[in-house]
């Protein structure tokens, strides 16, 4: 099976949550690599590796990290988005846990290619453990002399902070992450100018996921041709997928991109699904892509081929449900996350996201009207693509999805009285 611990480094190595071990596991051979090259020419390594970003969207790490202008006079920050939200996503919260120099490393390899002397892993609020292991990694390398004054060399300072969020899922959209940085409310910008160019306090700024700064260590040791070989053109390198729902062996998978398909991701690495049941439905890139069905097993994992079905690779949050789970019923779980999530900014996504789940709530209790598939289906259109951040997408493209592979799902509980399947225990919904 293409399993490739790239980023995972801790599954082929002992002790590498240690700085000792670390090194013993080949630990910042990437960074001496990177400090040979000039700024510049490690750019151009992130752009030649194919890198695409690992937090949702697949934007090409190098390309970003280009737009940054120089000799602004102003400060240049790089900021790593640790918020990991993303419901069905725990694959950044692995990698802080068990091998945060990885990430640490990572972070000072692209400050220096874009001339950054500070800068903040901003994480969520939730993730206590994590954020202590992570200040730990840090004060280690401050100890050691890997941050502090001379971090890139003699008098070359270097440094980072830590910020704990404090538990939106919209902080994890780049730019509420930056106002909720600057401390205040975590509501995104209009954009452009994009971060890149007037980012954290106004000045020039590199945003990247956990994943993509991690994954760079190994790309500029091993060289930025290994990584673009490794699966497809447009979609190279390793990717980790969070398997969670009905598998019998949730968890994450690193795998080269394009190599493994989707049945082989549920199947043979999570472990399938209980005796006798099938695939209803799964969300193969955290809960805001549209759904793939029984039909689509046979996709391989990379951004284009879940394009050419459909979906997106998201964060790689892949949510299976079988067959005795009601699609309804979750597509409204879903939308009562997103209405309670929507910062309210845009007014398209804050009364339509209320829309959704009311709508979707009384079909699920029995109070549904015929005429409610069709006005889900005039909502969605009037959500989708009217707001300032893709919030508003990701809570329609799951429900949208869901209606029309199981029309006939949403008509049955309407005529039916609810859905088929009863209440969790614990779950009061609105
Ligand atoms: C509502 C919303 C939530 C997001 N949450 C996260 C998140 O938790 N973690 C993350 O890395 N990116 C998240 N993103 C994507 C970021 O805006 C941004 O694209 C990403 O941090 C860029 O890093 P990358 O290019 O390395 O993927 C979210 C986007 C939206 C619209
Ligand atoms: S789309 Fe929703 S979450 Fe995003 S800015 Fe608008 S109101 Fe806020």
């Amino acid at each position: 099976m293409p399993i490739l611990n790239s980023v995972y480094r801790h599954r082929e190595f002992q002790d590498v949550a240690t700085l000792a071990g670390y090194e013993r596991a080949g630990g910042w051979n990437g960074l001496k690599a990177t400090l040979e090259m000039t700024p510049d020419d490690a750019l151009y390594a992130f752009h030649r590796s194919g890198l695409r970003g690992r937090g949702g969207a697949g934007f090409p790490m190098g390309r970003k990290a280009s737009f940054l202008p120089k000799d602004t006079g102003r400060k240049t920050y790089v900021v790593c988005n640790a918020d990991e939200s993303e419901p069905g996503t725990f694959k950044d919260r692995e990698i802080i846990e068990k091998n945060p120099f990885q990430l640490i490393e990572g972070v000072i390899i692209a400050s220096y290619a874009v001339g950054c002397e500070r800068a903040y892993i901003y994480i969520r609020g939730e993730y206590g453990k994590q954020a202590e292991i992570l200040a730990g990694a840090i004060a280690e390398c401050r100890e050691a002399g890997r941050l502090g004054p001379d971090a890139l060399g003699p008098g070359k300072p270097f440094d980072i902070t830590l910020y704990r969020g404090a538990g939106a899922y919209i902080c994890g959209e780049e730019t509420a992450l930056l106002e909720s940085l600057e401390g205040k409310r975590g509501q995104p910008r209009l954009k452009p100018p994009f971060p890149a160019v007037a980012g954290l306090y106004g000045s020039p700024t590199l945003i990247n996921n956990v994943e993509t700064l991690s994954a760079l260590p190994p790309i500029m040791h091993r060289g930025a041709d290994w990584y673009a070989a490794l699966g497809p053109e447009k979609s190279p390198g390793t990717k980790i997928f969070s398997v969670s729902g009905h598998v019998l062996n949730p968890g994450n998978f690193e795998i080269v991109m394009g190599e493994t398909t989707l049945r082989e991701l549920i199947y043979d690495m999570a472990g399938g699904l209980r005796e006798g049941r099938e695939l209803k439905a799964c969300w193969p890139g955290g809960s805001s892509v549209p759904i793939l069905t029984n039909e689509h097993l046979d996709v391989p994992l990379d951004y284009e081929s879940l394009n050419g079905v459909g979906t997106f690779l998201g964060s790689g949050g892949c949510i299976v449900m079988d067959d005795s789970g009601c699609i309804v019923r979750a597509s409204w779980r879903l939308a009562h996350f997103y209405r309670h999530e929507s910062c309210g900014k845009c007014t398209p996504c804050r009364e339509g996201t209320g829309w959704l789940e009311k709508i979707l709530g009384r079909i699920v209790h029995g109070e549904g009207r015929m005429e409610d598939v069709e006005m889900l289906e005039s909502l969605f259109g009037r959500i989708s693509g009217r707001t300032l951040c893709a919030l508003a997408d990701g809570a329609v493209a799951p429900v949208k999805s869901a209606v029309e592979y199981f029309r006939d799902d949403f008509v049955a509980a309407i005529e039916n009285g609810g859905c088929p399947v009863p209440e969790p225990m614990g779950v009061t919904g609105g």
